[in-house]
C-alpha cells in the first residue's frame, strides 16, 4: 500500500500524463477528447496544484459552448478525428465553427467546479475568474430550461444516456430495452455477428468486454446518436416524437445544486440571475419531490412522456443528498438505504449489492466510481452524516492506494477496472486528501 505522499505524487503524475496543454483528457487510451463533467472534476483536483491550469481547464471547456448556450459533453481533439466525423455537429447552425463537439450535454457540474476553483484564489482574482465565466454558465442553464423543459416545470429532459454521465446504469439500460430496438441493431447484436463487432469496438480493445456495456446497449447508444444527428441536434424536433427521453434523478440533483451555486457566484460579483432562471430553479427544486416513491423510500428517474418512475435502484437515487434541497426526513431514509443495501467491502457500489441487477465489474452497474463518491460525501456532510462521509472518503483513498487511479473499482476485491490512469480518479483523490477533514 502506498503512503499518502506517494499517492499524491502518483495522482499528480496521472494529471500530467493526461495534460494536453489547455485541457486534460480523461484517459489517453480510450477517452482522447475533453469531456464536460470530467473537466469539472479535474479542475477541482487541479486547484490544489495549479490554479491557472484549473481555470484554463474550465475556459477551454467553455470554448465548446454553442451559440444557443449548450455546453457539449465532448470537445474533440481535432476536427478531423473520426469521432468528430461521427457526430457532425456542424449540422446544427448553433455549433461553433472553430471546434468540433458532440451535440449533447452532460451533468451541469461547471458552477461547482468554478466555485471550488474560486475558493483557492485571492478575492480579487476570484472575482475576475467568476466574471470571466458567469455569463456563459447562465446561458448554459438558460439553454437547459429553454430547450429541455417543454412542460415548463423545471424538470429538464435528457435525450441520450451519455447525457446522464452514468450511461450504463440499470435504469438507462431498462429505458433502452423499453425503446424500439431497430432491426439492424438486433442483427448486429446477434450471436453470429457479435464476435466480430466486439472485436471492432474501440472501448473493448484495451478493456475486457465484461467491464463495459453489453453490445446491444452499446449499439443502441449509437442508434440514438444517429437519430439526434438526423434531427440536427434540434431539441424541439427531437422531443416532438420522443421515444427516448428521461428526467434523470442524478442530473436534476446536480442541476439544483448548480443553480444554487450560480446564485452565490452572482452575489459575489454583484450580478443578478435572470428572473426566468430564478423561477425555473425554484421549480426544479420543488418538483424533484415528484421523483420520490413512497413505497421504495427512494428517488428515481422517470420517463418524460408517461411520467412513470423507473424503479431500478442505483447510486443516482442517492444524488438528491448532493442537491442539498430535499427534506431532512427523506435524506434520513436515503442514509438508511446506504446502510442497509450498500454493503460491499469498499463503498459505494454504483448499484446496491442487495439488488439482483448488481454486477460488480460492469460499468455503472456495481463498481465504485470516485466521482459519485465525491458527490455523495458532500451530500452526507450537508445532512450531518459526517461519519459515513468519512468512511466513504477513506474507502476511496484506499482503493486508489491499492489499485491505482483506475476508472472504476470492483467493490469487494478493490480491483481496478476500466481505463488506467483515469484523470477524475486522480484529481478527486487529490481533493479528498488535501481538503480539511470534518
Ligand atoms: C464514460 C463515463 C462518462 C465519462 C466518460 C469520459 O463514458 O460514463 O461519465 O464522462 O466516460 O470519462
Amino acid at each position: 500500500m502506498l503512503m499518502n505522499d506517494s499517492l499524491l505524487e502518483k495522482a499528480i503524475a496521472v494529471l500530467e500524463e493526461n495534460n494536453r496543454g489547455e485541457f486534460t483528457v480523461p484517459a489517453a487510451n480510450i477517452y482522447p477528447h475533453q469531456w464536460l463533467w470530467d473537466s469539472c472534476f479535474i479542475a477541482i483536483g487541479l486547484r490544489h496544484l495549479d490554479a491557472n491550469r484549473a481555470k484554463a481547464e474550465i475556459h477551454h471547456l467553455l470554448r465548446g459552448q454553442w451559440s444557443n448556450g449548450m455546453v457539449p459533453d465532448k470537445l474533440f481533439n481535432s476536427q478531423t478525428h473520426r469521432d468528430a466525423k461521427l457526430w457532425q455537429s456542424n449540422r446544427s447552425p448553433f455549433s461553433p465553427s472553430d471546434v468540433a463537439t458532440s451535440g449533447i450535454t452532460q451533468p451541469p457540474m461547471i458552477a461547482e467546479a468554478v466555485w471550488q476553483v474560486g475558493e483557492t484564489l485571492p478575492k480579487s482574482e476570484r472575482r475576475i475568474f467568476f466574471h470571466s465565466v458567469f455569463k456563459q454558465i447562465v446561458d448554459y442553464h438558460m439553454w437547459l430550461y429553454r430547450e429541455r423543459d417543454p412542460h415548463d416545470d423545471g424538470m429538464v429532459v435528457l435525450v441520450h444516456p451519455w447525457e446522464s454521465g452514468t450511461d450504463n446504469s440499470p435504469s438507462w439500460v431498462e429505458a433502452m430495452y423499453a425503446n424500439r430496438i431497430p432491426f439492424y441493431v438486433r442483427v448486429l447484436a446477434s450471436p453470429i455477428m457479435s464476435r466480430a463487432i466486439n472485436f471492432l469496438r474501440p472501448d473493448t480493445k484495451n478493456i475486457k468486454a465484461e467491464e463495459r456495456s453489453e453490445l446491444l446497449v452499446s449499439l443502441m447508444n449509437f442508434a440514438v446518436l444517429y437519430r439526434l444527428r438526423r434531427k440536427s441536434y434540434d431539441s424541439e424536433k427531437i422531443l416532438l416524437r420522443s421515444h427516448f427521453s428521461i428526467q434523470d434523478i442524478g442530473f436534476l440533483s446536480i442541476l439544483v445544486r448548480a443553480n444554487d451555486i450560480l446564485g452565490r457566484i452572482a452575489k459575489e460579483i454583484d450580478e443578478k440571475l435572470p428572473d426566468e432562471l430564478i423561477n425555473k430553479a425554484k421549480m426544479t427544486k420543488a418538483n424533484l419531490e415528484k421523483l420520490w416513491d413512497d413505497s421504495s423510500r427512494s428517488y428515481f428517474s422517470r420517463y418524460f412522456v408517461t411520467h412513470h418512475l423507473i424503479k431500478t435502484p442505483s447510486i443516482s437515487s442517492l444524488l438528491p443528498l448532493y442537491s442539498g434541497a430535499i427534506p431532512k426526513e427523506r435524506a434520513g431514509m436515503l442514509i438508511d438505504d446506504i446502510k442497509v443495501n450498500y454493503k460491499t467491502k469498499y463503498l459505494l457500489p454504483s448499484v446496491p449489492n442487495s439488488s439482483s441487477l448488481f454486477k460488480p465489474k460492469r460499468y455503472w452497474q456495481g463498481p465504485v466510481w470516485i466521482n459519485t463518491n465525491w458527490l455523495i460525501i458532500d451530500g452526507l456532510k450537508r445532512y450531518g452524516e459526517a461519519e459515513l462521509a468519512d468512511r466513504i472518503a477513506e474507502d476511496s483513498v484506499k482503493l486508489v492506494k491499492k489499485s491505482g487511479t483506475a476508472e472504476y473499482f470492483e467493490p469487494n476485491t478493490g480491483e481496478g477496472l476500466g481505463a488506467d490512469s483515469f484523470s477524475w480518479t486522480a484529481a478527486l483523490v487529490i481533493d479528498l486528501l488535501k481538503r480539511p477533514k470534518t
